[in-house]
């Protein structure tokens, strides 16, 4: 057998087809990582974010689900990693008010589940593990900013479930000796982010309304804060947690704030247009200056019952006991890079539409057949 297949590190990702587990993906596969992704079942096999490192020699995916404790064993069992990271979760905030028994089953026993398959799989000394916790726990936030010894206040069903996670993890590690360490992780985004997450709700919407194929993008509290950071600079974070002497705990954030509004007003600058503000809640308006087009409502639809709106991450301790740099991706760069994505997108849909139309149109007429 090849000597190098034998010492390469085994990682497991939960979440893989996720933005970070991509990203952490192609991470761990340039450090020569062997890489074991754990997808679930669905109907529609199309995995966007990491097709292509399908069929890459050290990439495999495995089919379990954080509710099921015996695909969990299983894949652990037959890979036998050095490292675990869990990145599987009901991620969105919102969703978790409508499905709160789901999220708290996958958020908060599934992280149970992935500690006790480890010690089931007799990997308790060897196996190191990262669990993908949140500034959601600051929630209703006790102080500003926030660091790793800022009381908690959880304010939706995702983060009391994520806060089940976080002290879980302290558990097995004083109880059993583990290293397995959380990472407090502030907002980060890119151009994989889901959908329906605001900034990349805003910057397909700047990209749409730009190029003439939606109206107008309603959003929900303007006001709220965020410390947003790039997604793929948070990855090499999670591993750098697992390479450290001591597991522990660390705060992950660029330490710069700012509100939808503003993330709203530099996306739309970056497709030409500026938008000027006026009236105040539910009535803020965001208005193209030069058409006086109304482009930006305010929608009560995308309000939450508790609404987290002060997060500022204070990033000093990943930087001095990791040596990470929490200001490789200004938040100017983020917005743009995104939105160039964006804007690339809709372009390559529009062609893709005209030219369905078009065959429609040829074979209608008989000129394809
Ligand atoms: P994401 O894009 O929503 O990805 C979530 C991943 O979890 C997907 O791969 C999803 O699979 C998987 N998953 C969900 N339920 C599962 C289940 N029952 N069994 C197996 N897999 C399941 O989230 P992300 O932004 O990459 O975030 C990664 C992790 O970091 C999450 O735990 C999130 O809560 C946490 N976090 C994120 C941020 C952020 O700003 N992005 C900040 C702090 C913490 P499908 O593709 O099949 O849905
Ligand atoms: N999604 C969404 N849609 N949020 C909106 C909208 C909208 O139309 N309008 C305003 N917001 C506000 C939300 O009320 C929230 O205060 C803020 O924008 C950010 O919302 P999201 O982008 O959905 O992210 P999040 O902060 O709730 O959660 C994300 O970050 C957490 C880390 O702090 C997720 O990635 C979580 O998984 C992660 O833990």
């Amino acid at each position: 057998m090849n000597l190098n297949i034998l010492l390469m590190k085994k990682a497991i990702i939960t979440g893989v087809t996720g933005q970070d587990g991509s990203y952490l993906s192609e991470f761990l596969l340039e450090k020569g990582y062997e890489v074991h992704g754990i997808i679930r079942r669905s109907s529609v096999d199309y995995r966007e974010r990491i097709a292509h490192l399908e069929g890459q020699p050290h990439f495999h995916l495995h089919y379990g689900d954080m509710g099921d404790s015996m695909s969990l064993v299983k894949v652990i069992g037959q890979v036998r990693p050095d490292e675990i990271y869990n990145l599987a979760a009901q991620s969105h905030v919102q969703v978790s008010f409508d499905a709160p028994e789901f999220t708290c089953d996958v958020d908060a026993t599934g992280v149970l589940r992935v500690l006790e398959a480890v010690r089931q799989c007799g990997l308790t000394d060897t196996c190191r593990i990262y669990q993908a916790s949140t500034s959601e726990l600051y929630g209703k936030v006790e102080e500003v900013p926030q660091s790793e010894t800022t009381p908690f206040h959880p304010y939706s069903p995702y983060a009391v479930a994520k806060l089940y996670g976080y002290w879980i993890v302290r558990e097995y590690r004083e109880a059993y000796n583990m290293f397995c360490c959380s990472g407090i992780l502030f907002n980060h985004e890119s151009e994989r982010r889901g959908e329906t997450f605001v900034t990349r709700k805003i910057t397909l919407a700047a990209a749409r309304i730009a190029q003439g194929t939606q109206d107008k993008l309603y959003l929900g509290n303007l006001s709220s804060l965020r410390d947003w950071g790039y997604a793929k600079d948070y990855v090499e974070c999670m591993w750098l947690i697992l390479q450290n002497e001591q597991p522990d705990d660390f705060v992950i954030a660029t330490g710069e704030q700012h509100s939808v509004r503003e993330f709203c007003q530099l996306a739309f600058h970056y497709v030409g247009i500026d938008l000027l503000w006026e009236g105040e809640g539910a009535d803020e308006k965001g208005i193209d200056s030069s058409s006086g087009r109304v482009l930006v409502e305010v929608s009560p639809d995308f309000y939450r019952p508790t609404d987290v709106v002060n997060l500022l991450g204070d990033p000093t301790k990943a930087k001095q006991v990791l040596g990470w740099n929490p200001s490789k991706t200004p938040f100017d760069q983020l917005v743009k890079r995104m939105v160039e994505s964006d804007v690339r997108k809709v372009r390559e849909e529009t062609i893709l539409s005209h030219s369905r139309v078009n065959l429609a149109e040829y074979l209608e007429k008989g000129i394809v057949k």
